[in-house]
């Protein structure tokens, strides 16, 4: 699927498709490094969209490793299940907040790493709280979330969630990106 389609998305549903374009090679590059990916065995993407991020992840993981992707537009997710096969990738038709119960189905206790894609900042707060906080309880205790967005607005969040967050900049993006990685700490996350 190309930029027109995932233009066209953004048009039917900007909010939750968030961006006018898919990631560049140079904001995937920077995620991608934050993680030692060829060491996870299990690894979450929410919101792969047309999936440059995905194949990345997908290059990197080591055989036997899994990448659940969790995809709310049904398009994005046929066309991910059509146009990439791979032994290593589920393809979950369902929204980020629900990671844990995904996991723990498919017999995971928890996930090395978290990347997203996902418009945090015109989504609901109720909804960002809920994917936030069951973010923090995917991970296992040395997990990282890595994710990215175009305004610093969610550091302080963040910070209350994951203690620890690393701040990079991406200027070769449109728009230019924040990047966010977080590691998890051992405490519990506030309540509100
Ligand atoms: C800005 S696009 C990112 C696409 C791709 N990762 C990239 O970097 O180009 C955001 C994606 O998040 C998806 N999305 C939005 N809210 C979501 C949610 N609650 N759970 C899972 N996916 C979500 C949208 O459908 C869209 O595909």
């Amino acid at each position: 699927m190309g930029r027109r389609r995932f233009f066209s998305h953004f048009l039917r549903n900007p909010r939750q498709v968030g961006s006018v374009t898919p990631s560049s090679r140079w904001l995937c590059r920077r995620l991608l490094g934050a993680a030692e990916l060829s060491r996870c065995e299990c690894v979450v993407e929410y919101g792969p969209g047309t999936a440059c991020l995905t194949r990345g992840i997908l290059e990197r993981l080591p055989p036997g490793a899994t990448l659940f992707a969790f995809e709310v537009n049904e398009e994005f997710v046929r066309a991910l299940r059509d146009d990439l096969p791979h032994p290593s990738l589920a393809v979950v038709h369902d929204s980020a907040e629900r990671v844990v119960e995904h996991l723990a189905a498919a017999g995971f206790s928890g996930a090395d790493c978290v990347f997203s894609g996902i418009p945090f900042t015109t989504m609901p707060r109720d909804l960002r709280l809920a994917i936030l906080r069951a973010t923090h309880r995917a991970l296992k205790p040395s997990g990282k979330f890595i994710l990215y967005q175009y305004s610093p607005y969610l550091l302080g969040r963040l910070r209350e969630v994951f203690g620890d967050v690393r701040v990079e900049f991406e200027p070769r993006n449109i728009p230019p990106a924040f990047c966010f990685v977080c590691s998890k700490r051992v405490a519990s996350p506030p309540a509100s």
